[in-house]
């Protein structure tokens, strides 16, 4: 590792977007620091980013957000972004949804998040880093039949505005990325677990509310998400904090 090397930590690293990207700043030569749920799913992206340091963790609650920042730290003796990665999806009328499924969501996508986040601040003050966070079309947006979720991206949101205005004068840069479909697990698991074991409808379904119109909407690859979120690592991307960016196909654009 060279001196100005930047040391970046990702969540939800062993996932579709979050290996994607853990891929695509190491080989845009910054070191990624990895963290996932998943042991094995971890080890295959760590492997594939030549050994690169690696630690489960379940960033459900504060104290192994702030374990997890203290190892990250540890490992280069500096931080200098990270990227919350780690995130649930569960859907379903709100008149059913369960306690469980409600702090699932909650407690993943924007507690684990808020906590990670706020252990990382005095060390990326130091390095006048970034932050980016997943949020989704369904932070910005309501998505039928999935008020859970979008709630908790909706926090997502505000929590990276908020932020970014509070860390602005420590040049810290904290942004949000916006993402419609992506073909990852998490789409899988979707359609799987809700398509009424016609998962092939479930993903028409979706595509059918796209504006490209049959025959041309399509997923959004996870490295398409990782190459726009490493061009917000960038020092040229100096300008972008407080930001929503959607990468969507339009689909949060109107109707
Ligand atoms: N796939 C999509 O269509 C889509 C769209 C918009 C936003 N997003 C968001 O992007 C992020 C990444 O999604 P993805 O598609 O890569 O999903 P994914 O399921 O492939 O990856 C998410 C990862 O988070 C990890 N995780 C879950 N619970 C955790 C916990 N308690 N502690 C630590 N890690 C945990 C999982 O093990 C998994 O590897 C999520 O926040 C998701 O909500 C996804």
């Amino acid at each position: 590792m060279t001196r100005d090397q930047r040391v970046v930590l990702v969540t939800g690293a062993g996932g579709g977007i979050g290996g994607a990207v853990a891929r695509r700043l190491s080989r845009a030569g910054i070191r990624p620091l990895l963290t996932d749920l998943s042991e094995p799913a971890l080890a295959r992206v760590a492997a594939e980013c030549g050994a690169a340091p690696s630690r489960t963790a379940d960033l459900r609650t504060a104290a192994a957000c702030r374990e997890l920042i203290a190892w990250a730290v540890a490992q280069h003796g500096r931080l200098d972004g990270l990227v919350n990665a780690a995130g649930v999806w569960r859907e379903g009328p709100t008149a059913d949804t369960s306690e469980q499924d409600f702090d699932a969501v909650f407690d993943v996508n924007i507690k684990g998040l808020y906590f990670t986040s706020a252990a990382a601040v005095p060390h990326l003050a130091e390095r006048e880093g970034f932050i980016v966070n997943l949020a989704s079309d369904a932070g910005i947006q309501g998505n039928t039949g999935a008020a859970a979720y979008c709630a908790s991206k909706g926090a997502v949101a505000l929590f990276t505005r908020a932020l970014a205005l509070e860390l602005a004068p420590k040049g810290v840069r904290v942004n949000a990325v916006c993402p419609g479909d992506v073909a990852s697990p998490m789409l899988d698991f979707q359609a799987r677990t809700y398509g009424g074991g016609d998962p092939a409808g479930y993903f028409a379904r979706l595509l059918a509310g796209y504006p490209q119109g049959p025959g041309r909407a399509r997923f959004i690859q996870p490295d398409e998400v990782a190459a726009f979120i490493e061009f917000l690592t960038r020092p040229e991307a100096a300008p972008i904090t407080g930001a929503l960016l959607s990468i969507d196909f339009g689909y949060s654009a109107g109707k």
